[in-house]
């Protein structure tokens, strides 16, 4: 039997099936090459796994869902390299499980916010925003400098993505407690915001 495509245009569930199958080897082709390709399954040349106190602070960043308002991923755009640094590539997220990209930008790209403020002017920031940017409407996060770390659950989370192929050494992990004691939810998410984006510099 031969379709024509004007047969086809009159049975809409074969309309349909061809759609989808069409479809789908459209969108396989450009899928999975990118399993295989170097540049996406690679880290870029200088990123490490997260160190405990980072790993902390990143727990606290999905936590308090910060990816609300804030993108982690800089577009190939000309606005957006002006104004936040070099696009982001897919090197620099090979150990972020799971990425924190996200399209809504109620604040700025965080991408590449990683020594773009002092320590201190992260914590008077997350504290109050409008101590620093009195227009902001960014929430304020008292508690997060109250609250001390729990290390074994970093600890769990350390043997989790070393489960899943990240390379931790087993002395890393043993010694996790050791770095997070006395320290706070703050320090771990201040730490985490200073490593953001730094192996790739070209913020004017
Ligand atoms: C309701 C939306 C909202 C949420 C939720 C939010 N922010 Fe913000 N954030 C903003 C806005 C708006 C600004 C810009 C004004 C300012 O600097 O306060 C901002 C600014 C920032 C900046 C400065 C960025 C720069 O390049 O100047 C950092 C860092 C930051 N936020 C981190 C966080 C973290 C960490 C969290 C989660 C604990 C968070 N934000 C949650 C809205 C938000």
């Amino acid at each position: 039997m031969k379709f024509t495509h004007d047969q086809i245009e009159r049975k809409p569930l074969l309309l349909i099936l061809l759609v989808i199958l069409v479809v789908s080897i459209g969108g396989l082709v450009e899928i999975i090459p990118l399993f295989f390709q170097k540049s996406t399954t690679e880290p870029v040349a200088g990123l490490t796994p997260y160190s405990p106190l980072r790993l902390a602070g990143r727990d606290v960043y999905v936590r308090e869902g910060c990816y609300n308002c804030h993108s982690q991923m800089i577009r190939p755009f000309r606005a957006e390299t002006e104004r936040y640094g070099h696009y982001s590539v897919a090197g620099e997220f090979v150990y972020d499980r799971p990425f924190q990209w996200g399209s809504k930008r109620t604040g700025p790209d965080l991408a590449r916010v990683g020594g773009r403020y002092s320590d201190d002017w992260h914590r008077a920031h997350l504290n109050n925003p409008r101590d620093l940017v009195p227009e902001s409407n960014m929430p304020a996060y008292p508690w997060l400098a109250k609250t001390n770390l729990d290390p074994e659950r970093i600890v769990l989370h350390l043997k989790a993505l070393k489960r899943l192929g990240d390379p931790y050494s087993d002395e890393q992990i043993a010694n996790a407690p050791k770095e997070l004691a006395g320290k706070t939810e703050l320090d771990a998410l201040v730490a985490y915001l200073q490593g953001m984006g730094i192996q790739i510099k070209s913020r004017r």
